[in-house]
């Protein structure tokens, strides 16, 4: 028999939201160095004793899951694909417990690189989807992009995934003006084929070098636009906290029907239907991509917390969870960690 616990407390704030969904960040590091997210050199990373261990992380895993009601965990890095204990990671997290009583859903956002070789062994331990990252199909754009000739690799990790039965396989994309606009309907077009869930992300200001600058993002109605010029595109029904406004694309000559996204983080921002809450590999809450604090679960877990006294914690966060992000109105700054160290 399965008991069904209920959560002695939820990640509330005073806007009206509870968090559910996790997105727990395994590594600061990658392989890749896209442009819009690390530098050429790459970062200073995180010294591996800050670096929260395995064993921290299904202990942290678990007091959101027991006690604080969250039901999905996105696993992302930096490339979570780097973490040696990665399959350990999510077997502990499959052996928790809802307060639905079910296990939690497990996904991991990453580059794909790798996967190919691992992804029996992480479907094995409980991963139940995948969102990989892809921003060109041409190699030549792609390796431009990610500063690194590695698109075979990810298409071979994309294949994997979707020969694994982790479906629906979704990738990511993120469109920057004058580099890689052509992509967009041949990304569509390749995703409809395999019955991917393509979305397109606004690029963010979250990158390297507070370099964002708002005529180089790609607002969603350009790509909308560039996408109706070539597909038939009618919206499906209104979102819920899922970020991606989807859209149905009729069948054509080479392609089946199917959904497109298109996250208007930026220009349609979500924040009000927010249910996230995220820590970092470092051990710190963030209870917002943007926030300008974390609270810091590492020292006090360290120091001999117990479960309860975390889970305070972490609820303390949310109580003061701010209702949105400014991006782009006066008074925006822009957070001093970048998405690989936050966890996309
Ligand atoms: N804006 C939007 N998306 C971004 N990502 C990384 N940096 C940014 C940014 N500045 C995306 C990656 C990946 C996910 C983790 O976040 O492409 O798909
Ligand atoms: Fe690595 Fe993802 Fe950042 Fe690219 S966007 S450098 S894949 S962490």
């Amino acid at each position: 028999m399965t008991t069904v616990v209920t959560p002695l407390k939820r990640l509330a704030d005073a806007h009206g939201r509870v968090a559910r969904d996790l997105r727990m960040s395994l590594t600061d590091r990658c392989n890749l160095r896209c442009t819009y997210c690390m530098p050429a050199d790459g970062l200073a990373w995180l010294p591996t004793p800050e670096v929260l261990t395995d064993e921290e992380i299904v202990r942290l895993v678990g007091v959101a899951v027991e006690l604080l009601g969250v039901r999905k965990i996105r696993f992302t890095g930096g490339e979570p694909l780097l973490r040696r204990g990665l399959a350990g990671i999510i077997a502990g997290a499959a052996a928790l417990r809802t307060d639905e009583g079910v296990p939690p859903e497990l996904s991991l956002t990453t580059n794909g690189i790798g996967l190919d070789h691992r992804v029996s062994e992480l479907a094995a331990a409980g991963l139940t989807r995948v969102n990989i990252s892809l921003d060109s199909l041409d190699r030549q754009r792609y390796a431009t992009l990610a500063r690194r000739d590695r698109l075979d690799e990810v298409l071979d990790g994309l294949a994997a995934a979707d020969a694994a039965g982790l479906r629906p396989v979704k990738v990511n994309a993120v469109i920057m003006r004058g580099v890689n606009e052509a992509d967009v309907v041949p990304l569509a077009e390749f995703c409809l084929q395999r019955g991917y869930r393509l979305r397109f992300i606004e690029q963010m200001p979250i990158g390297p070098q507070h370099g964002w600058d708002r005529a180089s993002m790609v607002p969603a109605d350009e790509i909308l636009e560039l996408l109706g010029g070539h597909f038939a595109l009618s919206p499906t029904a209104g979102r819920g906290s899922a970020p991606a406004e989807e859209w149905l694309v009729a069948e054509g000559d080479c392609h089946p029907s199917g959904t497109v996204g298109v996250i208007a983080s930026v220009t349609a921002p979500f924040c009000a239907a927010c249910d996230r809450t995220r820590l970092t590999a470092d051990g710190q809450v963030r209870t917002c991509l943007f926030s300008l604090t974390e609270t810091d679960l590492r020292t006090p877990l360290r120091a001999g917390a117990t479960d309860e006294e975390l889970a305070d914690l972490w609820t303390g966060a949310h109580e003061s969870k701010w209702a949105g992000h400014s991006i782009g109105r006066a008074g925006f700054r822009q957070p001093d960690r970048t998405m690989s160290a936050i966890g996309g």
